[in-house]
Order: C-alpha cells, then sequence, then structure tokens
C-alpha cells in the first residue's frame, strides 16, 4: 500500500501549508482536495444565473470541471488563483454538501492516493473527509486545527497579501458560517478520525507544525 498521510481541519487551520511542507519533506505528492471543491464551485459561479446549493446547477459544474481535468487545462484550472477567494470558498463549501457532488470526485481522490505518481514515494491530502471517507485506511492521520479567531486572522493575512481589501469581523463571520455548514452536513462532515492525531496549531508557527507532524511521519512510516 502507498503511503498516504491524510490532514483534515477547518478552514485556514494550517492543514494545507503543512501539507505541502510535509509532502515535499518526505518526497511524497501533494492533493489539495479543496482545490477541487472549489473549482467546481467557480464553474457554478461562471455559469449565469447557476446555483450552488442547487444539486443539478452543483453537477453541471463538476462536468464542466471534468472535461477539463486530466490534462495541462486541469492543471491551470485547479492552480487558478481566483480559486482562493472568500466567494468560491463559500461556494465550494455549498457545492460539497451535495452527496451527488462528493461521488463525482471520490475517484480522483482516491485513483491520486493510490497512484500518486512516477518517482513519489507517496501521498499527501489534505481536506474535511480525508481520513473519514477518501482514506480511511491511511496510516497516518492528523487533525489540524487552530482556535475561530486565529484561523480569522491568518486568512485575513493571506487575501491581503494578495491585494484583497477585507475585514477580520466579515472573514471571522464568513469562516464561522462556512465551519458551521462543514460539520452540520449530512454527507461527509467535518469531523476528526477516530484513529487521527489532533494538532492545535494556535500557539505553533508553520516549522513547529511541520517538525511535530514529521515526527508521527517517521513513527508511522518507521523512516530514519
Ligand atoms: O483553504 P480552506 O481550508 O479555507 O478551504 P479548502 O480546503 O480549500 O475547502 C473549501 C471547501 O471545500 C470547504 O469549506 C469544504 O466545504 C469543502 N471541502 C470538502 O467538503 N471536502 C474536502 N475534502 C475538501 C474541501
Amino acid at each position: 500500500m502507498t503511503n498516504i498521510i491524510a490532514i483534515d481541519g477547518p478552514a485556514a487551520s494550517g492543514k494545507g501549508t503543512l501539507a505541502r511542507r510535509l509532502a515535499k519533506a518526505l518526497g511524497y505528492a501533494y492533493m489539495d482536495t479543496g482545490a477541487l471543491y472549489r473549482a467546481v464551485g467557480f464553474e457554478v459561479l461562471q455559469a449565469a444565473g447557476r446555483d450552488p446549493e442547487n444539486e443539478a446547477d452543483a453537477l453541471a459544474g463538476c462536468v464542466a470541471l471534468a472535461a477539463k481535468l486530466g490534462g495541462a487545462i486541469g492543471t491551470l484550472a485547479l492552480a487558478n488563483p481566483e480559486l482562493r477567494s472568500e466567494e468560491c470558498g463559500d461556494a465550494a463549501s455549498k457545492v460539497a454538501a451535495i452527496q451527488s457532488v462528493r461521488d463525482a470526485l471520490l475517484d480522483i481522490q482516491r485513483d491520486f492516493a493510490a497512484n500518486p505518481g512516477e518517482g513519489y514515494k507517496g501521498a499527501v491530502l489534505d481536506g474535511r473527509d480525508v481520513g473519514t471517507i477518501v482514506c480511511p485506511n491511511a496510516p497516518l492521520k492528523l487533525y489540524i486545527t487552530a482556535s475561530l479567531e486565529i484561523r480569522a486572522e491568518r486568512r485575513m493575512k493571506e487575501l491581503q497579501l494578495k491585494g484583497k481589501l477585507v475585514t477580520k469581523g466579515a472573514v471571522l463571520e464568513d469562516m464561522r458560517a462556512r465551519d458551521a455548514r462543514d460539520k452540520a452536513r449530512a454527507a461527509a462532515p467535518l469531523r476528526a478520525a477516530e484513529d487521527a492525531i489532533v494538532i492545535d496549531t494556535s500557539e505553533l508557527n508553520a516549522d513547529q507544525v511541520l517538525e511535530t507532524a514529521l515526527e508521527y511521519a517517521k513513527k508511522a512510516f518507521l523512516l530514519s
């Protein structure tokens, strides 16, 4: 079995930064599963008159994205900086609450975990349900969290660095609403897998989180 590290957690908890750095440090491939949901949300927002909470519209977004995936256009679609906007995050969490959308995106994630590509020794995936649904047998599962206040602060800085004019209050409210939706939904709600290691990053910087996770990875995969 491939060495798989599943990383889940709420918005702006630091899981994306950790997942990317962990993958690099270990020579594993990395998949940001949230980008798939954001890309579906983006396709829905692009199509005039469509609603991310409407199942038919959300599925049409999946079809539009599927047509791009698998080639260079797909790589560009998932790397589109517009996906990082709060508007896309909000649309992502709306389409992500629809079971048929989740079903449509499941195989892509599982295929990636099973076949991360030539030269990679394993795979790191981050999202909301990687440890619970996508890769329930992953040997290492991390649940990365932090206080709402700290997460809002981090997301505000991330958005400001990109030149977006946002207030902390507005970011905090958006995040609170999105977390509540992600946790309350019937389809793959956000929660830590029973065997996940919980890391609260409120008081840790990115290097400390990486060091902590690397220690767990060494134990899980018997790395030296
Ligand atoms: O970067 P951030 O943590 O704010 O969000 P993201 O990981 O890009 O995910 C955006 C949205 O996609 C989340 O709010 C979830 O609703 C949804 N998502 C999901 O349902 N399942 C995943 N595996 C990943 C993301």
